[in-house]
């Protein structure tokens, strides 16, 4: 899955090539991305908002407002939310009002509040696309920074033979997953990364274990995949499937003791490791063989501290590499979390805390702030946790730019 956490924003003009969006919307579905449609008047004689609301799992955005509610359906939002704005099939029509800044429908609305990467596919008869305005308003588009994915040469709706096809939905959507993903300094590197909790054995039934799901350190490790990066990930019990089967190699573990072996036999040709596993501090000092029996006094269970996997990476690391914690707080967690990352020999700490709401634990969203070597603080809204994974790369990206310039 190459666009997992992605937004892509596909305006469908008035084109006879309207009927390959849904193909298109699928395939970037497949992706992992996440879709919206907007529709001009003429393109819904093309392809239905049935037909796209079905393939998006989305509403489809065809007006300004409902004319029989009255709800309004924000330009503004749209546009902020996509991280890029496909217009295919682009028509001569909507390329010159994109030109000259017009504003009657809701895509052009939509493009001319868009701060993302803008990306238009021409799609016409060969004469339109060769007409003198034509060529201008493309010229005009591209010099204010919208990407022409150029027409192809073939067969047209109107029986002639020349250049103004849409490319094929599968290399409109090979071209957005490369823009969404450029050349990483992280691609071909190796990094380890933990997820989920530990159980700590008592007996051949009970352990000790904690609440992490294994979502958190999972979307890192597909992020860094996405990039391009190999990744072992080492995950405690977590019924959490991973995507990426080529770039991750998952190895599954229980116990913190598993997780140390697992981790110190990968990390000398690493890159880095990001710990994003709750792991356990304590263990029972004896793991039974034989099931407890219940004997109705109490129980008193005597535990031994498990090995500190994070700092002893820390110690281990070379210039090179990086080590990356998480610090999981209930209170005061700015402090607690440098304490960790002094104390530990941290690259950098990624704080999540209790007391924010969606944070941490089993959700699917998290709130963090990541605090660098020399203790500056970058604080994060509330995201999902593969948004939260992609910020966490960004700032591993930016580190090792800084490590070479
Ligand atoms: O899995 P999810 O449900 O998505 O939840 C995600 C999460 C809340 C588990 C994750 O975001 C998180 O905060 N993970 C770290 C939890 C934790 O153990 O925090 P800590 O502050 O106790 O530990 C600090 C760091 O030391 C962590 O990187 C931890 O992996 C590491 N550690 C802790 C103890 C130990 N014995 N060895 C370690 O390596």
């Amino acid at each position: 899955m190459k666009l997992s956490g992605k937004k892509v924003l596909i305006g469908v003009t008035g084109g006879i090539a309207a009927y390959k969006i849904p193909i298109l919307v699928r395939e970037l579905i497949k992706e992992g991305a996440q879709v919206q449609v907007i529709l001009t008047p003429d393109a819904q004689a093309f392809v239905t908002p049935l037909t796209l609301a079905t393939v998006s799992n989305n509403p489809v955005h065809t007006a300004f407002f409902n004319k029989t509610t009255g709800e309004w359906d924000s330009h503004i939002h749209l546009a902020l939310w996509a991280d890029i704005f496909l217009i295919a099939p682009a028509t001569a029509n909507t390329l010159a009002k994109m030109a000259h800044g017009l504003a009657d429908n809701l895509l052009l609305a939509v493009y001319l509040s868009a701060r993302c990467k803008c990306v238009v596919a021409p799609a016409m008869d060969l004469d339109m696309l060769k007409h003198p305005s034509t060529e201008k308003n493309i010229r005009t588009l591209e010099k204010q920074g919208v990407e022409i994915i150029p027409s192809e040469t073939g067969f047209l709706a109107s029986g002639l033979i020349g250049e103004g096809r849409m490319p094929e939905p599968e290399t409109l959507c090979k071209y957005i997953i490369e823009t969404l993903n450029p050349p990483s300094i992280l691609s071909n590197q190796s990094w380890v990364v933990t997820a989920g909790p530990t159980f700590e054995s008592i007996d051949p039934v009970r352990f000790i274990g904690n609440h992490s799901s294994g979502k958190m350190g999972i979307a890192i490790a597909e992020a860094l995949a996405t990039k391009g990066a190999q990744v072992i990930l080492i995950c405690g019990p977590s019924s959490v499937p991973h995507r990426h089967q080529g770039g991750i190699q998952r190895i599954d573990i229980t116990s913190a003791d598993e997780m140390l072996e697992a981790v110190e036999s990968h990390f000398d040709k690493a890159d880095g490791v990001i710990m994003a596993a709750a792991v356990a501090d304590y263990k029972p000092k004896i793991s039974h063989n034989e099931k407890l029996k219940k004997s109705g006094k109490n129980l008193i269970l005597e535990l031994t501290p498990n090995p500190d996997i994070l700092s002893r990476m820390g110690e281990k690391k070379n210039d090179h590499q990086l080590v990356i914690g998480f610090a999981l707080e209930s209170s005061n967690g700015i402090n607690h979390a440098k304490e960790k990352l002094k104390k530990k020999n941290l690259d950098a700490i990624i704080l999540n805390s209790l007391e924010d709401d969606g944070a941490g634990f089993g959700g699917d969203t998290n709130r963090i702030t990541i605090i660098d070597k020399e203790e500056e603080i970058i604080t994060f809204p509330l995201k999902s946790k593969a948004d939260v994974a992609n910020d966490i790369i960004s700032f591993i990206e930016s580190v090792f730019y800084k490590k070479i310039s």
